[in-house]
């Protein structure tokens, strides 16, 4: 190996046969000056494209939604036998549903009784029965959140936020567009 290749080598941190990631060739300053028999494969690694919001959209896992027949035989399991804090009770009219929230460290479990057979839950508890119905993430700044969504292509069930529980502004995402997982974000009330 010359002379010339060696301080060649060192100013574009590489060495042959090994990739680093580097900008050196990207400012031009790694050419080298004589015909070269080393073989040197360079590769100049690029982040990926980024949104503004991307990696901190969701917050956290804000609750995972449960579809029961009957919230107070409900509690039996979750309050009493799991042992969890039941913190809220709301009749939510805008969901159809009556709910109870329970604490799990700094996420809940949501409970949901629809008011109705026609409501959303309602028609679901018919079709495949009480179990888990929607997981939601905890968001800062729902309506950016939602425009960042739509624009990476997610279909919107809501195109604006509407009323949750607790004061909460939430909105779901469809499930044909999450992997068969019907997914909230959630905006919390300013007290909670
Ligand atoms: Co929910």
């Amino acid at each position: 190996m010359s002379l010339t290749w060696r301080r060649w080598s060192r100013r574009c941190a590489i060495s042959a046969g090994v990739e680093r990631a580097g900008s050196a060739a990207a400012t031009g300053t790694c050419r080298p000056t004589q015909n070269l028999t080393t073989q040197v494969k360079l590769t100049i690694l690029t982040p990926a494209p980024r949104t503004r919001l991307r990696g901190r959209m969701l917050s956290l896992i804000d609750h995972v939604g449960v579809a029961v027949a009957d919230i107070d035989s409900a509690l039996a399991l979750y309050r009493d036998a799991l042992g969890m804090e039941l913190v809220h009770r709301e009749t939510v009219a805008e969901q159809g549903v009556d709910a109870a929230l329970l604490d799990v460290g700094d996420g809940h479990v949501e409970l949901l009784q629809p008011l109705g057979p026609e409501t959303a839950v309602g028609k679901f508890l018919a079709r495949r029965g009480p179990g888990l119905h929607h997981v939601a993430y905890r968001v800062a700044d729902i309506d950016a959140v939602l425009t960042a969504l739509a624009a990476a292509g997610l279909r919107l069930i809501d195109e604006s936020p509407r009323v949750g529980i607790r004061g909460s502004r939430v909105a779901f995402l469809h499930p044909a567009s999450t992997g068969g997982v019907l997914t909230e974000i959630v905006q919390p009330a300013e007290d909670h």
